[in-house]
């Protein structure tokens, strides 16, 4: 028990009169009238519900179908795509002035749609900034080792651009190409090389971020607690971040890939339930090593930096019942990895903003921290069944290695040591009843409660990069409810644990008026807030 128990009431955000659209667009232009460049243009990047390509541009990166119809969602007043880091300062100032709310889009992955639609009881007005424009990967110098990598761009693009530059330089993060770099570095971020090298958040070493006042920082002129923050801390919270410098780590100019799929009738069960011996054991080098789960099979995957002839006697000490052989692995350079990932073989694919039609999908996530009993793995499989074969999946990806050495306050992300491994699941339906979409909700929730018993307590863990609104929202205590950082809102300890607390602070810090806000964004200390206790 911490010896001061802080009371807080979520502030509350008085519902203000909505100014429109056009004062919106006004202030715009006018911030930029007085300037001496791209005052003629400016409106052209504002589209406004009124406007025939609006929907077009608000579904471009809606990346869940399951708010694709945008008659129904709570979307943007309007949308702007700034080409410059003013216009996003003039988007803040503009905000502010006529009390408009601001979401912010990178990549649109969201898995609740929170960078481009609001689901608050509160519904507040709000204009999105979609940063599609800002999405340079430039000083990528193999020298340094460091890139800069500006928000808008996709981790597909950031992998290419190393890739041109050097074969034995990488950057940890996610396997999804179309991923944004804003949401997910804002996130965490993890991915085929997090074993070796931790997050893409471990591994970022300055940023451009512009705070509710409208100012532009950088790390020197943020501060330490910001800068620690914003890497991991959750986005549309601090400020926007329009470009991050990273760090670029040597990978061999040949790795290795494995991919080993078993049937529940081949032993899968026991291979599951073993897997999770080995999992987080095994040395670093072995950077990604995943289990899929979906009806009735396990598909084993992993990278390696090193050749296979090295890898095979590694899993013939520390896994052998896997039967890991030569024709499941295959040797190839980093770039090519990432691609073999996504079951493509053109590097271009990297490059395409948007991928194949994608299915309505609910996420959540869970860590574990002993290994399930083996009857528990044969539990998955039941629930699996009452769905379709490709409706249900769960992805256990292994921790230990380097996401074990980072110390558990270093960044936001608190799932460190102890955790063997993280469980992300999924459902995924197609169609349009309501039924359909509860039937697969239900569905998710039932296994949620299944898992349970097997998975971190006290809190329950979770991945805000899995996003996932059951968890609780900022606008539940709309009726002034209190909580306490003790209890904690439930999403706020599940996603930072012990973090918590430093995010508020920093929040209070940076954005006292909680200009910056979604659904489950850290809110600051309501100033009101009572000391209980010493
Ligand atoms: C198909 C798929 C695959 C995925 N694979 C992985 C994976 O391998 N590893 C992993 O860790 N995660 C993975 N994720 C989760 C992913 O990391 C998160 O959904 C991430 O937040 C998406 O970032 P985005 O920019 O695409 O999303 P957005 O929807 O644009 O943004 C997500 C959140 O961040 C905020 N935000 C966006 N940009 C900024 C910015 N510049 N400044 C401040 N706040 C910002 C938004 O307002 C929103 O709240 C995956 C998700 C999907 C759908
Ligand atoms: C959303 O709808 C538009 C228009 O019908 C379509 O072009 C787009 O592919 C849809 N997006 C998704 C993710 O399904
Ligand atoms: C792994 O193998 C399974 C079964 O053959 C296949 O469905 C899956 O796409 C493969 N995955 C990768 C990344 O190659």
């Amino acid at each position: 028990m911490p010896s001061v128990l802080l009371v807080l009431f979520l502030q509350l955000w008085a519902p203000t009169w909505a100014a429109g659209n056009q004062d919106f667009v006004q202030c715009v232009h006018d911030h930029y009238s007085s300037k001496t460049s791209t005052a003629p243009s400016i409106s052209k990047l504002i589209y406004t519900p009124g406007d025939a390509s609006y929907t077009s541009v608000l579904q471009s990166t809606i990346m869940n179908p399951r708010f694709n119809d945008t008659s129904t969602i709570h979307k943007p007043l309007a949308i702007f795509i700034p080409q410059f880091d003013s216009h996003v300062q003039a988007a803040v100032l503009c905000c502010r002035k006529h009390e408009l709310r601001l979401r912010i889009r990178s990549g649109g992955h969201d898995f609740e749609g929170l960078s481009y639609l609001s689901v608050s009881p509160s519904n507040d007005d709000f204009v999105m900034i979609d940063l599609t424009k800002l999405r340079a990967v430039h000083d990528v110098n193999p020298e340094t080792r460091t890139a800069w990598v500006q928000s808008g761009a996709t981790l597909g693009e950031l992998y290419y651009a190393i890739s041109q530059k050097s074969r034995v330089l990488a950057f940890p993060a996610g396997f999804w190409p179309t991923v944004g770099v804003g949401g997910h570095f804002s996130g965490g971020g993890s991915g085929a090389l997090s074993r070796k090298f931790g997050l893409a958040a471990d591994n970022v070493i300055d940023a451009r971020l512009i705070d509710a006042e409208g100012k532009v920082l950088d790390r020197a002129s943020m501060g330490e607690d910001l800068f620690w923050a914003i890497r991991g801390g959750g986005g549309n919270t601090f400020g926007v971040v329009t470009a991050w410098k990273i760090n670029l780590l040597p990978v061999p100019p040949s790795v290795t890939v494995f991919n080993l799929t078993r049937a529940v009738e081949e032993s899968a069960t026991e291979l599951v339930h073993r897997w999770q011996y080995a999992a987080d054991k095994l040395p670093e080098d072995v950077s990604s090593f995943l289990v899929s789960l979906s009806s009735k099979m396990a598909s084993f995957q992993g990278l390696y930096l090193g050749e296979i002839k090295t890898l095979l006697p590694l899993f013939e000490e520390k896994f052998p019942e896997l039967g890991l052989s030569e024709g499941d692995c295959s040797e190839m350079s980093w770039i090519d990895s990432v691609l073999y990932f996504l079951g493509s073989e053109s590097v271009e694919t990297l490059l395409r903003r948007t991928g194949e039609p994608a299915r309505k999908v609910k996420s959540k996530s869970d860590f574990v921290q002993e290994p399930l009993p083996e009857d528990a793995v044969d539990g998955i499989w039941r629930i699996l069944a009452e769905v379709g074969p490709e409706e249900g999946v769960l992805q256990l990806e292994a921790h230990g290695g380097k996401m074990s050495e980072v110390p558990e306050f270093s960044i936001p992300y608190p799932h460190r040591a102890g955790n063997v491994y993280m469980i992300q699941y999924y459902a995924y339906w197609d169609g349009n009843g309501v039924e359909t979409e509860e039937r697969h909700l239900d569905w998710i929730r039932r296994l949620e409660g299944y898992l349970a018993p097997f998975v971190s307590q006290g809190p329950r863990g979770a991945y805000v990069n899995a996003r996932d609104l059951d968890l609780g929202m900022n606008g539940d205590a709309a009726a002034g409810r209190a909580w306490s950082c003790e209890q904690g809102s439930d999403w706020g300890r599940r996603y930072y644990k012990g973090n918590f607390e430093r995010l508020v602070r920093v929040k209070t810090d940076v954005d006292p008026a909680n200009f910056f806000r979604n659904e489950q964004s850290i809110p600051p200390f309501f100033l009101g807030s009572r000391h209980v206790g010493e």
